[in-house]
């Protein structure tokens, strides 16, 4: 009979961090961390946006060296000079910004044997074909269903949650001793999760030291085995099961912010905001019709591929395929036709990709900030970059950015902080129609609530506030009103407080 997980001696550490440093310049990030990570356990990585956790990720897996510290791999001291000697060494990491891991112009097959490429370990480039029964064989072990189409394919098509589970794959290619994920999640809705965790659940099986850093405190629960919390450079707390969350979110934020999420106070909206008639969300979908009404919010979701970023884009004037309908804004006509139009009605849209939108490399928090009301503040520089620094200024410390000040650029922030720059800045002037698509995405649980009570204050002012999301908790953290869609329909359309989660679920997979 096998022993419980709980009561089986712990297996000594695959590997150990003792005391590990890193600065930037004069900013110290990492202020000495120790860490030890067992084979055949999950040990969940917590903090807040700028704890540290991507650094440590880095200097662990060969991108940084640490300025001071010691790796210990199974007892002996090694040497992860760089992330090729990491990855031989057995230490595999997939990164927080999947966009820098994958090769563009490249296929699927060739960025998943990428590695082995580079090393000479594998055919080149230029014989796609000799490749396949290797990325074949891979994609299967993962049974991952990848036919030689999807293979062939530039990983430029790709979506963001396949382009997640490429770079999973990739890590795996070679049998991993330690893996180690920064929020792998955090780009993936609930059954795309579902996937990825029945292979890290596999790979614990197989004895893999996981290191597994998100922002969702019921996936953590789901999966760890030991929780650690870094708290500003330095490992505040750490835990076994049974986990006590409310211990570890006051070791991560500090007393003060474990405060619950107070009860919503369901609010209904009595005027249209904005109403929709006869717009097909894709060519070969039926004409959907709706009203959105202002002082209230109104949660839309969906899995991947319904149709939620499609409307949302449509509303914005940043059309793409949806066949035109009729739109009409606080009664009046309206028609947008590009972004410019949009906001020029109030109608903002803080999109899903917010990296990729938006934020301008190079330039400053409070630059970003004002970027798209130029035109608003556009009273003489002087008078415009003081009250640009003060907007950003105070958005900085209601939700929590962690920044040097209003002037840092954007591209040293961690990235639950770029997201909450650009959540802040659509959140800074009350606005008619607000679409918030996955505004939740890697922030922190401190974030989160700020956002949620922003949300929640401009529809008690009157503001038509849209969540897009494919959670059904965030949806009851922040709803009022939910629209379910599948591809292109509307299947469900009630009070949040009328439907159970099921009921939500069940409409979310209704097939036409
Ligand atoms: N290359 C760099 N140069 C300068 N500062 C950096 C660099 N990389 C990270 N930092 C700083 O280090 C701090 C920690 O960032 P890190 O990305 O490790 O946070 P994180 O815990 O992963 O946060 P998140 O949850 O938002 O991903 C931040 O204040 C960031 O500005
Ligand atoms: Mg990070």
């Amino acid at each position: 009979m096998s022993t419980p997980r709980d009561t089986q001696p712990l297996p000594p550490p695959v590997l150990e961090l003792r005391g590990i440093r890193k600065s930037f310049g004069a900013n110290a990030v990492l202020k000495g961390v120790d860490l030890s990570l067992r084979p055949g356990r999950i040990t969940a990585l917590l903090g807040a946006n700028g704890a540290g956790k991507s650094t440590l990720i880095k200097a662990l897996s060969g991108v940084h060296e640490p300025t001071s510290g010691e790796v210990l791999l199974d007892g002996a001291a090694v040497d992860l000079e760089n992330p090729i000697a990491a990855s031989r060494l057995g230490v595999r990491t997939v990164h927080q910004r999947i966009d820098d891991a994958i090769v563009p112009g490249l296929s699927v097959a060739e960025n998943l044997v990428f590695e082995q490429i580079a090393l000479g370990e594998a055919p080149t480039v230029a014989s796609l074909t000799s490749l396949l029964p290797r990325a074949r064989a891979v994609a299967a072990a993962l049974s991952l269903d990848w036919d030689d189409a999807f293979l062939r394919q530039d990983v430029f098509e790709l979506g963001i949650a396949d382009c997640q589970m490429l770079l999973l794959a990739r890590a795996l290619v070679t049998d991993p001793k330690v893996l180690i994920l920064d929020e792998p999640t955090s780009t993936l809705s609930q059954s795309e999760a579902e996937r990825l965790f029945e292979t890290i659940v596999a790979l614990r099986e197989r004895g893999v030291a996981i290191l597994h850093v998100s922002h969702r405190l019921a996936e953590i629960d789901q999966l760890a085995d030991d929780i650690v919390v870094l708290r500003d450079g330095r490992i505040t707390a750490t835990q076994e099961r049974p986990f006590d969350f409310a211990a570890a979110v006051t070791s991560m934020l500090g007393e003060g912010a474990t405060r619950d999420i107070e009860r919503l106070e369901h609010l209904v909206g009595e005027q249209v905001a904005l109403e929709i008639a006869g717009l097909r969300v894709f060519p070969e979908s039926p004409a959907v019709s709706v009203s959105l009404r202002g002082g209230e919010v109104t949660g839309i979701v969906g899995l991947i591929g319904a149709g939620k970023t499609e409307l949302a884009e449509y509303v914005f004037g940043e059309s793409t395929g949806a066949e035109a309908g009729v739109m009409t804004l606080r009664g009046e006509p309206y028609t947008p036709r590009h972004p410019r139009d949009a906001i020029r009605r109030g109608v903002y849209l803080v999109p899903e990709d917010r990296a990729a939108q938006g934020m301008l490399p190079g330039w400053s928090i409070a630059k970003t900030f004002s970027l798209p009301f130029l035109s608003r503040f556009a009273r003489g520089p002087l008078l415009q970059q003081g009250a640009e620094t003060a907007r950003a200024a105070q958005a900085i410390d209601d939700f929590g950015v962690v920044a040097t000040g209003p002037g840092q650029t954007v591209d040293a922030l961690s990235g639950g902080n770029q997201q909450k720059v650009m959540v802040a800045r659509w959140m800074q002037t009350p606005p008619d129609v607000l679409l918030l698509d996955e505004p939740f995405r890697g922030v922190d649980i401190g974030a989160r609530r700020e956002i949620a009570r922003r949300a929640r204050e401009q529809a008690a002012d009157g503001s038509c506030v849209v969540m897009l999301c494919s959670d059904v908790d965030e949806l009851r953290e922040i709803a009022d009103r939910v629209l379910v869609l599948v591809e292109g329909r509307i299947t469900l359309d009630a009070r949040i407080d009328t439907v159970s989660d099921d009921e939500i679920v069940q409409s979310m997979t209704e097939v036409a």
